[in-house]
């Protein structure tokens, strides 16, 4: 049995899909009940639970082979959460924990990145078989759909900077195979990472190029996050202060990768950006 926190997000779904395909038996964890229908599509088990419970969490991992755990982004408990999660799977005997955090979880200043190295830390430091999964931004966070019936990719940060991008696709396959091969990946950190180092123009130049029509970049400030005139809570104020230094790193800096690692997990060559707008477009 392997389970799946945050199960019913962009990635856990992506990894479920992946993971079934792949023949395993799964249990699902979410505090959303979404997943009950996700565990449906593949005879798999939901635990409606909450991370940052530990009883919660204590449940869902009797009887797991292997614990394949994604944090909810941008949260400001996520360090906490990764903790329960290394803690019961300890506790419980569990063989494999499989981690996902993020491309370079070093660069301190990002929030995000300071929450997956904590928790990289309590991973390491668990004497548990693990291997650590860090992708890199995925192509998905384009709306390829919406950018082709707007004419317009937009983006809260500068238009000449490239980054790295991976296929959440090619991610989910990989992380199915660490789970499916076990030791061979024990004691591993894998930076997953695809072969599209571009900047927005570039990208914009793809979509045309495979869509026939015109889109261009632009770029557009940070959106002020609706407050309804409630006082914001800690979430809220949490997930705009660690957008904004995302937002700020990627307009200076962007970020880097190399797909190597991703290219001999796959056996293949990683999903090109270009391909991955293909496969968008044969969706629709
Ligand atoms: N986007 C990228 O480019 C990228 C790249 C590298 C790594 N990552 C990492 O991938 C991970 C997953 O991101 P994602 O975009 O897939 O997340 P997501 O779509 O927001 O999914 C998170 C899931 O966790 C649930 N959840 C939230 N709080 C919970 C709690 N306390 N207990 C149980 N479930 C809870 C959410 O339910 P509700 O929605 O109902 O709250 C949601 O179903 C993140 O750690 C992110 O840093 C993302």
């Amino acid at each position: 049995m392997i389970l799946i926190t945050a199960a019913n997000g962009r990635t856990g779904r992506s990894v479920v899909r992946a993971l079934l395909r792949a023949g395993h038996p799964l249990r699902l964890f979410d505090h959303n009940p979404g997943v009950q229908e996700l565990a449906g599509e593949g005879a798999a088990e939901a635990v409606i639970g909450d991370l940052l419970e530990p009883r919660d969490v204590s449940r869902a991992v009797q009887g797991v082979r292997c614990v394949v755990h994604i944090g909810p982004p941008l949260h400001p408990r996520e360090a906490e959460m990764g903790h329960n999660v290394v803690s019961a799977a300890r506790a419980a005997g569990v063989e494999h924990l499989v981690q996902f955090s993020l491309t370079h979880p070093q660069l301190e200043p990002l929030l995000n990145h300071q929450a997956k190295l904590a928790v990289e830390r309590v991973v390491l430091l668990s004497r548990m078989p693990f291997t650590i999964l860090q992708p890199m931004h995925y192509m998905q966070n384009i709306d390829v759909a919406r950018v082709i019936a707007d004419g317009v990719l937009r983006q809260p940060y500068a238009l000449d900077v490239p980054l790295q991008h991976v296929d959440l696709e090619d991610v989910a396959e990989a992380a199915a195979r660490v789970v499916s091969e076990g030791p061979r990946h024990y004691y591993a950190t894998y930076e997953v990472c695809g072969d599209d180092y571009r900047n927005a123009r570039e990208l914009a130049d793809i979509i045309s190029a495979e869509c026939g029509q015109t889109v261009v970049a632009e770029q557009i400030s940070f959106p002020a996050p609706p407050t309804d005139g409630r006082r914001p809570s800690e979430a809220d104020d949490y997930r705009v202060d660690a957008l904004l230094r995302l937002l700020e790193h990627y307009g200076r800096y962007g970020i880097t990768g190399n797909p190597n690692v991703l290219q001999w997990l796959l056996g293949r060559r990683p999903t090109s950006f270009a391909e991955f707008v293909r496969r968008s477009l044969a969706c629709d």
